[in-house]
């Protein structure tokens, strides 16, 4: 199956000469008719009855305006193709790089978006659809270089892949995918493609005197877990030295201030931007990038019970820093302030942590962006560039210092949550207590991370956020 882009409006298709003979006139009956007009999504199959296509099927898929391509437009479109060819059980599936489109950039968008249906969340359903996917993946770019080609192609296999460990991670439900159980995954994929690992268990974090995550762990019956990824390729400079750090809650019932019934099944993604670290290390080690990054993923389950953690009780993080627990449902912040603080205590000089932190970050963005905090401005606005490199939708939201005030305890160093105002950034604001004077950045992927409806280029489910812009930042932005 020859899958074909086409903008809406006039696209001629002149890069592709003899399409319209060789699906016997097809395409451009459609064309005259409406039938399709390059509206996003929207798909058109035709038989190949002749000419010099050597397909069977050609589908042309709606690319929407030429002037609204960017990475994230084109990758969709590729992956609503892959789950045209999965549905259609075709064997091949190609996908047309256009004229006018940077063709390595795109074949690397279009090799990453292809992969997308190759992620099946169906694993435990007894009558799972067995419709495969395709055997082989084309992409054909052909004013591209021929090597610069293959190594585009192989790029976006790679994050495509990774993304897809990513949602693999994400979907599994939190009775499989423990603390314990988190980390040893991780640690299989980290290690299949030669990164070092270790795994923390209870008594390592305990000498590290990571009271947060302690706290956040010692409700439930399962203990936390801290894995640590390093890339290290030989020869690479002592700095910078990337620092992600993925907020790993396997569950989150809210704890002690527990959360309500209706919706608390989705918690299992909790863990999601631990995830999206895993899924990123994977793909810089087979990508070979030149930079040394370390991932932090602090793991816990966030439970209710005789053990657990209560509103006014007093932390002691390993920085040092008293926390006051008002909410304990504000447990994501405190996981990921111990590990932040170890992160630089291994040497990163540039963090970024990527997490399902706040409701409210959802109430602000909604599903179509994540939020974007930091300082200073000028790593803030790279690591925005590289989300639109990537295809991640980020968006910069304040940190006042006023809201710091708000995080004022009568008792401690400071509170876990400030209450409902500015939520996201009251939140990041707690973050940024951990960051020792460095460049450091604050995804919330709390909307973004779990897609709620089907649609034409997702699944529903994880949807491996941020994996892309973080592979972005270790391979090729300048830092
Ligand atoms: N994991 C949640 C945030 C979340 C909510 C993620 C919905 C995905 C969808 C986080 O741990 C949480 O509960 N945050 C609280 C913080 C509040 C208690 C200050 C929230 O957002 O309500
Ligand atoms: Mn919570
Ligand atoms: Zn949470």
């Amino acid at each position: 199956m020859l899958f074909v882009p086409v903008f809406e409006g006039t696209d001629p298709l002149e890069d592709l000469p003899g399409l319209d003979t060789a699906t016997g006139g097809d395409i451009s009956r459609a064309r005259e008719s409406s039938e399709f007009r390059g509206r996003l999504y929207e798909l058109f199959i035709a038989r190949v009855t002749g000419g010099p296509y050597r397909a069977l099927r050609l589908a042309l898929v709606g690319a929407g305006r030429r002037e609204d391509a960017d990475a994230e437009r084109l990758r969709r479109v590729a992956a609503a193709c892959s789950y045209t060819a999965r549905i259609r059980s075709a064997r091949s599936a190609a996908f047309v790089v256009r004229a006018g489109l940077d063709p390595i950039r795109v074949a690397e968008i279009g090799a990453d978006g292809m992969s997308t249906a190759e992620f099946d969340a169906g694993t435990y359903k007894s009558d799972r659809d067995t419709r495969g996917f395709p055997e082989r993946i084309v992409i054909v770019s052909p004013a591209a270089d021929p090597t610069a080609l293959a190594e585009a192609v192989f790029r976006g296999r790679t994050l495509g892949a990774s993304a897809n460990v990513t949602r693999e991670l994400a979907n599994e439900p939190s009775n499989v995918l423990t603390p314990r159980v988190f980390a040893e995954r991780v640690a299989a994929v980290a290690t299949e493609v030669g990164l070092k690992v270790e795994v923390l268990d209870e008594q390592q974090i305990r000498a590290l005197k990571m009271g947060m995550l302690l706290g956040v762990a010692q409700g439930s019956a399962e203990p936390p877990r801290l894995v640590v990824i390093r890339h290290d390729p030989p020869g690479a400079p002592a700095s910078p030295v990337l620092g992600f750090i993925g907020k790993g809650i396997t569950f989150d019932t809210g704890g002690v201030s527990i959360k309500p019934a209706e919706g608390m099944e989705r918690m299992k993604y909790d863990m999601s931007g631990g995830a999206a670290v895993a899924g990123a290390m994977r793909a810089l080690a087979l990508l070979k990038a030149p930079r040394r990054v370390i991932g932090v993923i602090p793991m816990a389950e966030n439970m209710v019970g005789g053990k657990a953690v209560r509103p006014g009780d007093v932390l002691t993080a390993a920085s040092g820093t008293t926390v006051e627990i008002i909410n304990t449902d504000a447990e994501g912040r405190l996981i990921l302030g111990d590990a932040i603080w170890y992160a630089q205590e291994l040497g990163a000089t540039h963090l970024v942590d990527i997490a399902t932190l706040t409701g409210a970050c959802m109430v602000a963005l909604g599903r179509t962006s994540s939020g974007l905090f930091g300082t200073p401005d000028a790593w803030v606005e790279t690591v925005q560039n590289a989300g639109t490199l990537a295809g991640d939708r980020l968006w910069h939201l304040p940190l006042h210092e006023e809201y710091r005030e708000l995080l004022k305890s009568e008792i401690a160093d400071m509170l876990n949550s400030a209450g409902r105002w500015a939520g996201a950034s009251t939140a990041a604001m707690f973050l940024r207590e951990f960051v020792k004077d460095r460049p450091w950045a604050h995804l919330d992927i709390a909307g973004t991370a779990w897609a709620e409806e089907r649609r034409a280029y997702q699944a529903k489910g994880a949807t491996g956020v941020a994996v892309r812009t973080l592979v972005e930042l270790g391979l090729r932005t300048h830092i």
